[in-house]
């Protein structure tokens, strides 16, 4: 383990954060084990796939074969045996509905690429995406109709990563659909990416008739942290298994170096991020550093690495970010168990985007947005042996 960490995590001990009982435990197992012994409910919502993956990544990054058992009872358990994705409607189109394919798709091939009904689930998100709603320019509609012709940030994670892992299995060589994938990082980036700080703002408009529309590009007002954070981890995950022969790979790639560089220059001293990402907002009266984009970025920047993608000085980013995470927002319960704290509970275009609307949506203890990414973010600490 890294030694700044031991060190920290044995100097705090206070009212709330009792000092852990055994530092040599990995964190990825540790949070997972803690989650699971509140007894949550499973169903297919994306939450629920984050944290299922992150707890599948703990299984296999510590061989441990209960808790991987545990993850593929509880896809498995989710998946019908004709294939039917309990609690998905093939007639309604959002994003965020597609991200449970991650962890079917995961499991299919994990264990032998045999099991039929994965395969239907699978065929049947993918299907869905071929109707799709579009903006007129071909990005998929964030969620119809209430958001008709606007993209987020999150929906990049939510979908295209499944469509891209789909493809890479299935479809490899259907050049139209890497064109596809391609063009919904296009279309985001030209609408929302500034490129003074790298940074992207939240989310577009393509018809500008939002409320919180810019003018000229369509674009929401804020650098929102968490989607930010969806945006790199898709990065990362798309171009781990998008073609290296398709020129889509550089051009994404350039997506990420940039975006890597830009999340760099943003963080704050602490380690951390602030959840209204704007320079001028640093330090700003009711802005605050949220822990689920914390988590992300430093999962975004190990895995960059680890794969090749990013320069290995990021590896200092995020070693000084795990540090925070592991002082500040893991809470040590006098129980052995482990809590997350720090995450913001939403951050949504359905209003009107505005800081004040950001800045007041509560904190939740043991969010599994931030919790699940704590844990992915854990599992590169310790593949990379730090
Ligand atoms: C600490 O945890 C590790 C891994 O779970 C275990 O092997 C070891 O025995 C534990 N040590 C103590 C002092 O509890
Ligand atoms: C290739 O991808 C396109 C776009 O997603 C899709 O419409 C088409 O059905 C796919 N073709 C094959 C042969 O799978
Ligand atoms: C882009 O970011 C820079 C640096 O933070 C900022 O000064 C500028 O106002 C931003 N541009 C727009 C169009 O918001
Ligand atoms: C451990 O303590 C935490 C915090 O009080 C509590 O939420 C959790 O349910 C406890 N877990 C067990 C297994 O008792």
């Amino acid at each position: 383990m890294h030694l700044q960490t031991l060190t920290a995590l044995l100097a705090c001990a206070g009212p709330t954060l009792a000092a852990p009982t055994n530092t040599s435990k990995p964190f990825s197992t540790w949070m997972s084990s803690s989650w699971l012994s509140k007894g949550q409910k499973l169903n297919n919502h994306y939450v629920m796939a984050v944290i299922h993956e992150g707890i599948q990544k703990a299984a296999t990054t510590q061989k441990d074969a209960k808790l991987l058992s545990y993850a593929s009872n509880a896809i498995s358990s989710i998946v019908k045996q004709d294939g039917t994705l309990i609690g998905w409607d093939a007639t309604f189109y959002t994003l965020d509905d597609i991200r449970m394919g991650n962890n079917i798709l995961y499991f299919w091939n994990a264990e032998g690429r045999k099991d039929k009904k994965y395969e239907i689930a699978a065929k049947g998100l993918r299907d869905q995406l071929d109707r799709w709603p579009r903006t007129p320019t071909g990005g998929f509609w964030h969620r119809a109709p209430i958001y008709a012709n606007q993209m987020w940030l999150d929906g990049i994670y939510m979908a295209d990563t499944f469509y891209a892992t789909y493809t890479s299995y299935f479809e490899p060589g259907n050049t139209t659909a890497w064109n596809d994938i391609q063009l919904q990082f296009d279309l985001i980036e030209k609408h929302t990416r500034n490129h003074t700080s790298n940074l992207l703002y939240h989310g577009y408009s393509e018809d500008k008739s939002t409320v919180w529309a810019d003018p000229v590009t369509g674009a929401s007002p804020y650098v929102w942290d968490r989607a930010l954070g969806w945006y790199f981890v898709a990065l990362v995950e798309v171009l781990e298994v998008f073609p290296k022969s398709h020129p889509g790979f550089a051009k994404l790639k350039g997506y990420l170096t940039t975006l890597a560089d830009g999340i760099k220059k943003a963080q704050d001293v602490s380690g951390g991020w602030w959840l209204i990402m704007d320079e001028e907002f640093a330090g700003e009266k009711s802005n605050y550093i949220e822990s689920s984009a914390t988590a992300m970025f430093t999962y975004s920047y190990l895995k960059g690495v680890r794969l090749g993608l990013l320069d290995r000085q990021y590896t200092a980013t995020a070693l000084k970010a795990w540090d925070l995470m592991t002082e500040d927002f893991v809470q040590y319960e006098k129980n052995g168990t482990l809590s997350w704290t720090g995450t913001v509970e939403v951050g949504s275009l359905k209003g009107d985007a505005s800081y004040e609307y950001y800045t007041t949506v509560p904190l939740s203890l043991n969010d599994g947005k931030g919790l699940g990414a704590f844990v992915y973010a854990a599992t590169e600490i310790e593949l990379a042996g730090l």
